[in-house]
């Protein structure tokens, strides 16, 4: 049922890439918008930058039948960060309000909290959970509900939290987190850079406040493009952070400065913007990931993850299991030996995974087959024991 050609992800010829949690290949024909709007430049100068509007509201609505939410609530961004500070900056913060999130989160989301800090704001940060029990010291693993209930007081504005942790892959069960927030009048902010493209992702049912990510991991588009959504109402609460030309209804009326926002999330894109990364990006969700069913794409991750399991010494490569609601397309892994070694010496046999907070971790997408999952399960047992 997936399109798994060579055409479509060249990378495949050379590499068993497992590492799209890391820097995900680029989709070909993602490739392809870049190098057409790169030539169409030097041919007619502004030509392809006449079609700015609509590369960007066709990017927004591909987002929008991807997540099932309005597509006037998404901006195209650099990254997660850049629309975390955007976020984190604009919130109307008091001295005393406090932050909910967690102590391992990737800097994208945990900076632009900590600076709230200079406005009295509190960062209030969750603690490992193990329910398992093996965790080793300052190896991170999850949350926990019961944790985030604790943690909550009336000063509570916002969760920030990921979706998947890019560590452990534990995924944030969000349905029950938005619910939670909802009830309590707290904002929940969400960076899915880790989820968006390998999960279903739902901000409008689940209560999201505002959300950030970046195009370059699982939806297989450029490095220097992410996405933000932000609900109508929370976005209204933001103030202007970052400002520019792009920000306010008169366009390019220049000379106008009538202070006369936008309304949608066009207010966030301030200025000029790397239009040929939102082509290939846009290209890459509407071609790819609107096409099949985002639950059937995460089954077919989680199925390449379990052919992987099957194969591999469980004893020597012990896995971080979740339940299956936090179950992500990041399968940890804990083993003996320098975890850059054993990345290394894979990528010499053409394997590619990565590694990080002392995890090595199996991250195939829906274009990987079984036979790579069997290469690098193989390739595993055959390195030396330490
Ligand atoms: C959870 C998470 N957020 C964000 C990012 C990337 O952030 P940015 O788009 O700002 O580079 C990563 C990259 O590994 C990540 O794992």
């Amino acid at each position: 049922m997936f399109d798994k050609s060579i055409e479509l992800f060249p990378i495949k010829q050379e590499t068993a890439y497992l590492a799209n949690c890391g820097n995900a290949p680029l989709y070909s024909h993602g490739a392809d918008e870049i190098a057409a709007f790169s030539s169409a430049r030097t041919l007619t100068g502004s030509g392809p930058v006449a079609a700015y509007g609509q590369i960007l509201s066709s990017l927004k609505r591909s987002l929008a039948d991807l997540t099932g939410a309005e597509s006037e609530n998404f901006s195209f961004m650099k990254n997660t960060a850049e629309a975390m500070s955007l976020i984190a900056n604009g919130y109307p913060l008091s001295e005393g309000d406090e932050i909910i999130s967690y102590v391992h989160e990737y800097p994208s989301n945990h900076y632009p909290w900590l600076v709230q800090q200079r406005r009295g704001a509190r960062l209030v940060l969750l603690d490992d959970t193990d329910p398992i029990g093996d965790l080793a010291p300052g190896r991170p693993r999850g949350w926990s509900m019961d944790d985030l209930e604790r943690a909550a007081t009336d000063r509570t504005r916002i969760v920030a939290i990921s979706h998947v942790q890019f560590t452990s892959g534990f995924a944030a069960n969000l349905a029950e987190v938005g619910e939670f927030c909802d009830q309590r009048g707290i904002d929940l902010v969400v960076d899915v850079a880790q989820s968006l493209g390998a999960l279903p992702v739902r901000p409008e049912e689940w209560h999201i406040s505002a959300m950030a990510g970046s195009g370059w991991k699982w939806l297989l588009g450029p490095v220097g493009s992410g996405i933000m959504y932000t609900s109508p109402e929370f976005r209204a609460k933001l103030d202007m952070v970052i400002t520019g030309a792009n920000i306010v209804v008169q366009g390019t009326d220049y000379l106008d400065h009538t202070w006369n926002l936008l309304e949608d999330g066009r207010k966030f894109e301030y200025s000029t913007v790397q239009l040929s990364y939102a082509a290939a990006l846009g290209r890459s969700i509407s071609e790819v990931f609107c096409k099949y069913d985002p639950q059937d794409v995460r089954d077919e991750i989680f199925r390449l993850q379990d052919v992987f399991l099957s194969r591999v010494d469980t004893k020597r490569y012990r896995p971080v299991l979740f339940a299956p609601e936090h179950r992500s397309g990041i399968l940890a892994i804990v083993t003996e030996g320098d975890l850059s070694e054993i990345v290394a010496k894979l990528a010499a046999d053409g394997i590619c995974v990565s590694a990080r907070g002392g995890y090595l971790r199996i991250a195939p997408h829906f274009y990987n087959d079984d036979d790579e999952m069997i290469r690098a399960a193989d390739a595993l047992g055959s390195l030396p024991q330490s």
